[in-house]
């Protein structure tokens, strides 16, 4: 009689609390850096071969030939690879959710999928995970899961590129929107906090600066550029982004007391791969594996990777840039693992 007590409770108990307790868990919000399917699945736009080609050999909709960052996270901690919130055939939740779309860009508001809009889709997905599991149907996350998950929010890319590309690479002027951006993220993770999100990882953002398309896409003199070769006012931008990103959360730590905010500074990371890559095994670290045009950044906006004419480099793992924009999975595996040994962030210790 006590063990079918017991049985019963354990399925009533398992019903009401679902996907749960102390189970690492990780719900992102990005762009192109950590979007695993979101824009195929939300946009329908194909990212096809030789997209994937490394890994899943086949096009998952992640950019890049192989895994990204967030799935090394993912994988460290023995979860699954998120589904894309928006794909609505056979989705697996149980070891979170992602709402990064390539693309994906803080401001304007009105953009589908801006940082906003990510929030406002997961807290829509909260609420129905809760009405269903009271329900009794199916396998969601509940309160507990919500509560213990890892938030992540990894943007600015975009929003950086596209103010400068308006302003014709000037500094002054992108400068000037950068606080914008900074008081987006913090509203965003405001928000999440509201909906009981309590532990987030903050990622700042890249040297934009040291990409083959940027690098392609406008002439440049040599005083444009640092000593590694990468353009000043990208990088310089990035940093003063990065800067702010960091106050700001510095800011709001005493505030939300019982949330933990870490930031993550893969800017440095990144860098580094850039200044030594012969030290991580790559050669050339300003062409693009995949793309078209030869020497110094194999990136042409008219012969772009997957595109007619393209071509691919014969080892992909020598090259840090996949595409003239995304990374590879060489260079992903590496910043990922850089990020998982910074004891400060005390992944392990979450759940
Ligand atoms: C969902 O993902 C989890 C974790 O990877 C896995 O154990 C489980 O089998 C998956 N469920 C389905 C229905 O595929
Ligand atoms: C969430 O659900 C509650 C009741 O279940 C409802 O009152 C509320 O309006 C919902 N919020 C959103 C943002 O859908
Ligand atoms: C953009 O800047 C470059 C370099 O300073 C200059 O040659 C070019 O004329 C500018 N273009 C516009 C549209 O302002
Ligand atoms: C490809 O590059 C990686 C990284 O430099 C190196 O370890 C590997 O040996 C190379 N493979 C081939 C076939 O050259």
């Amino acid at each position: 009689m006590k063990i079918v007590n017991a049985f019963w409770g354990l399925l009533w108990f398992s019903m009401l609390f679902g996907i749960s307790l102390s189970r690492p868990m990780i719900i992102n919000f990005g762009d192109a850096n950590s979007d695993t399917g979101g824009v195929l699945a939300g946009a329908g736009l194909p990212i096809g071969l030789p997209h994937g080609i490394t890994f899943f050999h086949k096009g998952t909709g992640r950019f890049g030939d192989g895994r990204l960052i967030l799935d090394f996270i993912c994988e460290h901690l023995k979860l699954g690879y998120l589904s894309p919130y928006m794909e609505s055939l056979a989705p697996n939740f149980t070891s979170g959710v992602n709402f990064a779309v390539a693309g994906g860009m803080i401001l304007p508001p009105f953009i589908p999928f801006h940082l906003g809009a990510q929030v406002r889709q997961f807290i829509h997905f909260k609420n129905r995970s809760l009405e269903l599991l009271s329900q009794g149907s199916g396998n969601f996350i509940n309160e507990d899961g919500f509560r213990n998950a890892l938030y992540m929010i990894d943007m600015g890319q975009n929003d950086i590129l596209e103010a400068l590309y308006a302003s014709n690479l000037t500094y002054a002027p992108v400068a000037a929107q950068i606080p914008s951006f900074v008081a987006d993220t913090k509203l965003a993770i405001q928000n999440l906090y509201q909906y009981g999100a309590r532990k987030f990882w903050i990622f700042s953002t890249g040297p934009q600066g040291c990409a083959p398309k940027e690098l392609a896409l406008h002439a440049h003199k040599d005083t444009d550029l640092d000593s590694i070769g990468c353009y000043r006012v990208h990088n310089d931008l990035s940093k003063l982004f990065n800067k702010g990103l960091s106050r700001m959360c510095d800011e709001l730590r005493p505030v939300l007391k019982d949330a933990v905010i870490v930031y993550v500074d893969v800017y440095k990371i990144k860098y580094d791969l850039f200044a030594n890559p012969s030290k991580y095994g790559f050669v050339k670290p300003h062409k693009a594996c995949c793309g078209y045009g030869g020497d110094p950044n194999n990136y042409n906006v008219k012969a772009t990777c997957g595109q007619p004419g393209y071509n691919m480099c014969s080892n992909v793992s020598s090259a840090i840039i996949w595409d003239g924009v995304h990374y590879t999975e060489a260079a992903n595996k590496i910043v990922a693992s850089e990020i998982l040994s910074m004891s400060l962030l005390k992944l392990d210790e979450f759940w």
